[in-house]
């Protein structure tokens, strides 16, 4: 399966592989979304396929629950599954604390939803997902279309009145529409270049009226598993 990958590639294909060691027969898995998740579907399905691996997947968006049966893993909703064993995701950055940013790829409510259903969150890294402090990666929030521009207004003066670097906030696009996610929301980025109180930023975000969650993962992951290029892998 993993071919001729490029370094970046051989680095998520080898953290998703080792991650996918830690699924057992019977398991019911949270699915995360993104190019290391695909790369864990992937690994999945071969072992469903060729080792009669029994497992259910909870998808955490439309696309991965697409791969998902595209590579005959049986597939559940969350509502059906009710809690799960694990979940494996990726992450845009992960800190010495396991804290994360996510909702790079738009799909962090239903990974929120989906990590914290899970007696175990096993994020998939590369090297460059690994920080020392949150905030370089704009931060995802997820907001209701109804009144966006109220709402990132009032994130705008949240932020600035809190310990982080920058205070530029951006509606995501997709080409020239807001982009809307699989729950029919909007995302606005938050530019923040540090983040000095993550679990307190956190909080303060959700309680703006209009925000539906954010991409803040606090205290959700258990284990992380970066790959490298060269093929070695650390768990943390
Ligand atoms: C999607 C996410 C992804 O896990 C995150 O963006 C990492 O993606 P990739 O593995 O493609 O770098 O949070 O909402």
């Amino acid at each position: 399966m993993s071919g001729q990958l490029s370094p970046i590639d051989t680095a998520k294909f080898v953290a998703a592989r080792r991650a996918c060691d830690l699924v057992e027969d019977g398991m019911r898995v949270g699915l995360g979304t993104g190019s290391t998740s695909a790369w864990m579907v992937r690994c999945l399905g071969e072992m469903v396929r060729e080792d009669g691996l029994r497992i259910t997947g909870v998808p955490t968006s439309a696309r991965t629950a697409a791969l998902a049966r595209e590579m005959g893993i049986h597939v559940l909703g969350l509502d059906e599954a009710r809690w799960l064993d694990i979940c494996i995701d990726g992450a845009d950055e992960c800190d010495g604390e396991l804290n994360l940013i996510k909702g790079g790829g738009g799909a962090l409510l239903q990974e929120k939803i989906v990590a914290t259903a899970s007696d175990r969150m096993v994020v998939i890294a590369d090297p460059s997902k690994v920080v020392a402090q949150l905030g370089a990666f704009p931060l995802p929030v997820e907001v209701v279309p109804f009144g966006w521009q109220t709402t990132q207004a009032l994130l705008q003066e949240t932020i600035a009145a809190l310990d982080v670097l920058g205070d530029r906030t951006e509606l995501r696009m997709n080409g020239d529409q807001p982009y809307v996610t699989d729950e029919g929301n909007h995302i606005v980025d938050l530019h923040l270049g540090r983040i000095g109180n993550a679990r307190q930023l956190a909080l303060v975000l959700n309680q703006i009226p209009g925000v539906v969650e954010n991409g803040l993962f606090i205290d959700i992951c258990d284990v992380l598993v970066t790959g490298h290029a060269d093929g070695r892998v650390e768990l943390r």
